[in-house]
C-alpha cells in the first residue's frame, strides 16, 4: 500500500507555478554548458631537481568547469590535475596578498584577476619577477619583509595618553587613506626597475609607502627619526619616479606619490 507521503504531489517553489518549474528544471538538465578549453602556461621549477632548468608547463582547463578568476583555475589544476604545482594563496578575496604573481606580463593578485575567456589566447603565469624562487610560483620574500621591518612599522610615541586611546582628528585620520590599505603583496616592489637592480640597498615602493604611512600619522612622534634614516643615497633616492609601482598595485594605491611626499618633506625641512 502506498503511503500518504509518496502519493503527495511534488511541490514547486511558492513563487513559481508548477508548470514553469518543470520547464526550467528540464531546460537546465537538457543544456549542459559547452566545453571551453583554455591553455594555461605556468612557470615550473623544483629546488629538488636543481640540474633541471625552469620550464613553462601547459595545462588545459575547461573554463565552464571552473570559477572566473585565475586563482580558481590554479586551484582546479592543483586539486584535479597536478598536485605538485606550488603557489601561495589564502583569502581568495584580495586581502592577504599571498597570491601575487605575474599574469600575462602584469604583477597582480591571482584571486582578483579575471581569466580572459578568449580560448584562442593562452595565459602565461610566472612568479613575481627578479626574485629568488622557492618553488614554481612562490618567490622568496625574506628580504622584502626584512625591509618592511626596517622601517619600524608600528606606532612610536614616548608620551602616551594618561588614560584611554591615542586620539586623532578626522582630518588627521584622512591623511592615512591610500596608505593603510596596503596588503604587502610585493607587486609594486617587484615591478620597480630601481628595486630590481638595487634590491640590497633600495627599500622599494612597498616599504617606503609604509614608512610614509607612519611619518604621516599624527599619533606618532618619531617622524624626524624615520626621515633621518632615509636620508642617504640608496634607501629612498633610488626612486626615479618611473611609476611602475602605481600602475601595477592591485589595490589601486600610489607608492610613488608617498615616496614623493617623503622627498618633499626632506627637501623643505
Ligand atoms: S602598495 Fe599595492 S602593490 Fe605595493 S605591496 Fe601594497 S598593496 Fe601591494
Ligand atoms: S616610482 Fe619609484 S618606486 Fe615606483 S616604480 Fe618608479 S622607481 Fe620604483
Ligand atoms: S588569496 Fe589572498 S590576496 Fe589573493
Amino acid at each position: 500500500m502506498q503511503s500518504l507521503l509518496s502519493r503527495a504531489p511534488r511541490l514547486a517553489p511558492r513563487h513559481l507555478p508548477a508548470r514553469a518549474f518543470a520547464t526550467t528544471s528540464a531546460r537546465l538538465q537538457a543544456e549542459p554548458k559547452p566545453v571551453l578549453m583554455k591553455e594555461f602556461k605556468i612557470y615550473r621549477w623544483n629546488p629538488d631537481e636543481p640540474e633541471k632548468k625552469p620550464t613553462l608547463q601547459s595545462y588545459h582547463i575547461d573554463l565552464n568547469q571552473t570559477g572566473p578568476m585565475v586563482l580558481d583555475a590554479l586551484n582546479k589544476i592543483k586539486n584535479e590535475v597536478d598536485p605538485t604545482l606550488t603557489f601561495r594563496r589564502s583569502c581568495r578575496e584580495g586581502i592577504c596578498g599571498s597570491c601575487a604573481m605575474n599574469i600575462d606580463g602584469q604583477n597582480t593578485l591571482a584571486c582578483l584577476c579575471r581569466i580572459d575567456r578568449d580560448a584562442n589566447k593562452d595565459m602565461k603565469i610566472y612568479p613575481l619577477p627578479h626574485m629568488y624562487i622557492v618553488k614554481d610560483l612562490v618567490p622568496d620574500l625574506t628580504l622584502f619583509y626584512k625591509q618592511y621591518k626596517s622601517i619600524k612599522p608600528y606606532l612610536q610615541n614616548d608620551n602616551p595618553p594618561e588614560k584611554g586611546e591615542y586620539l586623532q582628528s578626522p582630518e588627521d585620520r584622512k591623511k592615512l587613506d591610500g596608505l593603510y590599505e596596503c596588503i604587502l603583496c610585493a607587486c609594486c616592489s617587484t615591478s620597480c626597475p630601481s628595486y630590481w637592480w638595487n634590491q640590497d640597498e633600495y627599500l622599494g615602493p612597498a616599504a617606503l609607502l609604509h614608512a610614509y604611512r607612519w611619518i604621516a600619522d599624527s599619533r606618532d612622534s618619531y617622524a624626524a627619526e624615520r626621515k633621518e634614516v632615509l636620508q642617504n643615497e640608496m634607501s629612498l633616492y633610488r626612486c626615479h619616479t618611473i611609476f611602475n609601482c602605481a600602475r601595477t598595485c592591485p589595490k589601486g594605491l600610489n607608492p610613488a606619490a608617498a615616496i614623493a611626499q617623503i622627498k618633499l618633506q626632506l627637501a623643505t625641512e
